[in-house]
């Protein structure tokens, strides 16, 4: 799988006591926790909806969702167990323990373990990290937990139309992307391919101030 180039590498304990899982999800642990959080309160989060966070890593939004949100409505699902594990430590950290955040951990997007329907969901700095055959499997997944009017929020590198197999250098940030290899990028025609195969609508938003150049989309149920 994609994210195991990267992301399968286990943090040891060690790593987690020293802060080390900030700079593992990407760094920027301030600027980007701060900035899909107040993302997500401008689109209408308010605490008492239930927040999914996809690929939450060791909850660098996490920890300001987990603040905000009513005692036990926010769920976060990782494939990397060491995350997990950092983000049981980041909580303790910020005293938000008795929040009752709900973290679990899932290479296949088993979302349906949360036994609940969700308002929002979130995908950040995630699709990136995937082949499209498990950009879909998460589509078709989140489609199944979204609530009638909710909205999944996902940011991905974007490639010009009809695709580009060329290398691409995104500016701000000087990050490279591929079309074969993490990190990716795809164009608006495959995402938008890939939206009509998981039945949701999709939206492209672009540029939030990202500061690594990653564009974000919303996907909506299909009336
Ligand atoms: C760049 S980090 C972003 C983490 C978090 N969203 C944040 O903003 O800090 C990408 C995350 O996606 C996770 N990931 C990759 N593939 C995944 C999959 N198939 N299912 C769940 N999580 C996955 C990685 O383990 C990693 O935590």
């Amino acid at each position: 799988m994609a994210h195991q180039k990267g992301y399968g590498r286990q943090l040891s304990a060690a790593d987690i006591a020293d802060g080390r899982h900030r700079d593992f999800v990407g760094g920027l642990w301030e600027d980007l926790g701060r900035l899909q959080f107040e993302f997500l309160c401008l689109r209408g989060l308010s605490p008492s909806h239930h927040l999914l966070d996809v690929g939450c890593g060791c909850l660098r939004g996490g920890v300001h969702f987990v603040r905000h949100l009513e005692t036990g409505h926010y769920c976060g699902v990782d494939a990397n167990a060491s995350l997990i594990e950092a983000a049981r430590h980041e909580l303790g950290r910020a005293a938000l323990l008795e929040k009752q955040a709900q973290l679990a951990i899932s290479q296949n997007f088993d979302l349906g373990q949360f036994g609940r329907r969700f308002e929002y969901v979130l995908a950040l700095s995630v699709f990136p990290h995937l082949v499209r055959d498990e950009i879909c499997r998460c589509l078709v997944a989140v489609r199944r937990v979204l609530a009638p009017r909710g909205q999944f929020f996902a940011t991905f590198f974007e490639a010009p139309p009809g695709g580009d197999r060329q290398s691409i250098v995104h500016q701000p940030g000087g990050i490279v992307t591929y079309h074969d290899r993490d990190p990716f990028h795809q164009s608006i025609d495959q995402m938008q391919a890939l939206a009509d195969a998981a039945q949701l609508s999709m939206t492209l938003i672009g540029d939030w101030n990202h500061p690594r150049d990653q564009k974000m989309l919303v996907f909506r149920r299909q009336e």
